[in-house]
């Protein structure tokens, strides 16, 4: 354990935990208002029109009969649309390519959405059609190798000698793991409400960032951050899909401005399945070596994952390699090849999600051949410094998790034979697999003031139903040394004090540190406080900052059907101070429910032939649902960091997520005897 925090009080932060959700009512009661929701006068509606063919060249476009259906008011394609801007993504129909299949070509304006979406089915848009490549493959002929993966990071990295230490080990497992695409589907689809007055746009976003959407918008729209404000109090999830701005955003504000009138526009589930981002698909070899005593002797992480032809997106997905485990010789790298795919996105722990299924996969494969427990072999290889980086750990308590989650599920004399055990006619098993997210924050902004008998606190955060404006006001309120129901925390505005995305895990390292500090700049003042952390983040180094945890998997195998069903989920983290237990459950077990979502049911088809994503709706992609999930726990233990931020948090939204497909499948194995290495594992590849 490290430091105690400083200038919070112990008591408040029990405060914290004991609210209940600040804008909770405001939920319930409908009250609460998500970007589409927001009334503008006059308002009118844009509907997109998509590409048919997933590559090619756009040719004539004949817009009179569409122009002639009821209540059209303008058909807006490259044709009348001044070019703007150079985002491929986001420079809406300005380029004459298509480069995948449900590229915006054009778009319907009209009085009612019903009129606009009749009307773009009667656009008819001449393409000459290309050749399209949408299958990722091990042996495609155009993988390259990118500058950086996602955000900055290496693309390869390792040392030692892989080979030899291979070679020398007693034990050994090569074997290649593949995560098909998935998609973020958060629940409230994205949306954009757009108006311009006096040359000011407003747009009414479903955003996980405020200030970001409005820097992307002003840029893209080739305006000034001041002539742009984005105002998003309500999220309803995101995943990262809202963390970048999408192809709404923008058609909202170009046409509004092209008919002088505010326009909606929303996106149908359908249409978010090419607008709104994706995680890639893997393919991931992996080498594991070890002595006969367990100790590893060599580790190689070798990904091929896709990108789009004109957008790079290279996810970070060996990355968590580099962090995970002490090795002589280690080798990571990351392949990509360009598909006439939309530009895949961050999705919830972009990279760890499948990066630490292949590993914690690849480790349970190890421990079998090394007739070992893999919980005895993770904590045999747990390394004293960051392997990476040589760095100290800021924290590191994956062998608590390890121990503690083991002793909570009852881990102790499984017997680790595969295929013996049954209930009724289901075979079971028991699964392990630890977890890892970096912890991090960025530069952030915020205000607080004395108002009214009680205290306001500003910053442009984003709530996207994590229960953001909870915590920052109980943070507050700890520092103010007030209830917390003299606190009110305005957040979702560009209008407020520039702040970071909800994004990476971020979001209460970034604003808390932020608003403490603002906090106790108004207890100096008695009045008003302000803060800009940029000069404290510039100086966070010298510290490997991660959370960690272990995750547990009971799993039910009917060997008739090959239906799995996961009666029992278990996860114990270490993710530093946990600021309000009730909202920090919510995200463990939201992750844990995603991860075990994308083990058993999460794919986007892809279709070779017709070149797209096909079953792209909630229908034919499935998701978890309450009957998947009969029981899934979460624990903490009692960790404290002050090395990221005064609250001791490590950030707790994608930790949850990484690890739980991995101790599905492991249990998987230990249930059957079939080590299914391609999500999701469905009935057809168990009894195949
Ligand atoms: Mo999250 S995928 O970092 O928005």
């Amino acid at each position: 354990m490290t430091d105690t925090v400083s200038h919070i009080r112990p008591g408040a932060l029990a405060g914290i935990a004991e609210g209940h959700r600040t804008e909770g009512v405001e939920k319930v009661t409908g009250a609460a208002r998500y970007a589409y929701e927001h009334p503008v006068p006059d308002a009118v509606y844009a509907y997109p029109v998509q590409a048919p063919i997933a590559s090619g060249i756009i040719g004539a476009l004949d817009a009179a009969e569409a122009l002639a259906m009821p209540g059209v008011i303008a058909v807006l394609w490259g044709g009348n649309t001044n070019p703007f801007g150079e985002n491929f993504e986001l420079s809406l129909f300005n380029r004459s390519e298509v480069t995948y299949r449900g590229q915006l070509v054009a778009a319907v304006v009209a009085d009612t959405l019903e009129n606009a979406r009749a009307a773009a089915a009667a656009v008819h848009v001449d393409y000459t059609e290309d050749e399209h490549d949408v299958v990722l493959r091990a042996d495609h002929p155009g993988l390259y190798r990118p500058e950086k993966v996602n955000p900055a990071l290496p693309t390869d990295f390792g040392y030692g000698d892989v080979a030899a230490g291979l070679a020398g080990a007693a034990r050994q497992v090569s074997v290649t793991y593949t995560t098909p695409v998935q998609h973020n589907n958060p629940m409230e689809p994205h949306a954009a409400v757009a108006s311009w007055d006096d040359g000011v746009l407003t747009v009414y976003d479903s955003t996980q960032g405020p200030t970001a959407d409005r820097d992307t918008i002003a840029e893209v729209l080739g305006l000034g951050p001041e002539q742009v404000r984005v105002v998003s109090p309500h999220v309803g999830g995101g995943f990262g899909s809202k963390g970048t701005t999408r192809p709404s955003a923008i058609l909202a504000a170009i046409a509004a401005r092209a008919v002088g009138r505010p326009v909606k526009v929303a996106l149908t589930r359908q249409q978010m399945f090419t607008l709104t981002g994706h995680r890639t698909p893997t393919i991931q070899h992996l080498e594991l070596g070890a002595a006969a005593d367990g100790r590893l002797t060599a580790v190689a992480h070798d990904v091929i994952e896709h990108t789009a032809t004109r957008t790079e997106f290279a996810e970070q997905t060996a990355t968590c390699t580099r962090v995970m485990y002490g090795t002589p010789a280690m080798r990571t790298t990351h392949r990509l090849a360009r598909l006439n795919v939309p530009a895949p996105s961050w999705m919830r722990a972009p990279g760890e999600t499948p990066g630490m299924y292949a590993l914690e996969s690849a480790m349970d494969e190890l421990a079998v051949e090394l007739g070992m427990d893999p919980i005895e072999l993770r904590i045999m290889n747990d390394p004293a410094a960051e392997p990476e980086s040589g760095l100290t750990f800021s924290s590191r308590h994956l062998v608590a998790c390890l121990r503690e989650g083991a002793a909570r599920f009852d881990w102790a004399g499984r017997d680790p034979r595969p295929g013996i055990r049954r209930q009724g006619r289901w075979l079971s098993g028991t699964g392990v697999a630890a977890s890892t997210y970096p912890a991090r924050r960025r530069p952030s902004k915020a205000t607080a003031a004395a108002v009214d008998g009680g205290y306001e606190v500003r910053i442009a955060a984003a709530d996207i139903g994590t229960g953001a404006r909870t915590v920052l006001g109980g943070l507050a309120a700890s520092v103010l040394g007030v209830d917390t129901a003299r606190v009110r925390v305005l957040l979702g505005s560009s209008d407020l004090p520039d702040a970071p995305l909800a994004g990476g895990s971020m979001g209460t390292a970034s604003w808390g540190s932020a608003v403490a500090a603002a906090c106790e700049a108004l207890l100096k003042d008695g009045q008003h406080g302000s803060a800009d952390t940029t000069e404290d983040v510039a100086e966070d180094a010298g510290w490997a900052r991660h959370s960690f945890g272990a995750q547990f998997a009971e799993v039910l195998v009917d060997p008739l059907t090959g239906e799995v069903r996961v009666p029992r989920l278990l996860g114990m983290f270490a993710a530093g101070l946990i600021l309000n237990p009730v909202l920090a459950r919510s995200q463990f077990i939201g992750g844990m429910t995603m991860g075990l979502s994308m083990a058993l049911f999460e794919e986007t088809a892809v279709d070779a032939v017709a070149g797209g994503f096909v079953r792209t709706d909630l229908a034919q992609y499935h998701i978890a649902t309450c009957a998947d999930v009969p029981s899934v726990e979460a624990f903490w233990i009692d960790e404290v960091d002050a090395h990221l931020w005064p609250g001791g948090g490590k950030g707790i939204g994608e930790i949850g997520i990484t690890g739980t497909a991995a101790a599905i499948g492991n249990a998987v194995w230990h249930a059957t005897g079939r080590r299914i290495r391609d999500l999701p594992i469905t009935p057809a590849k168990l009894l195949g």
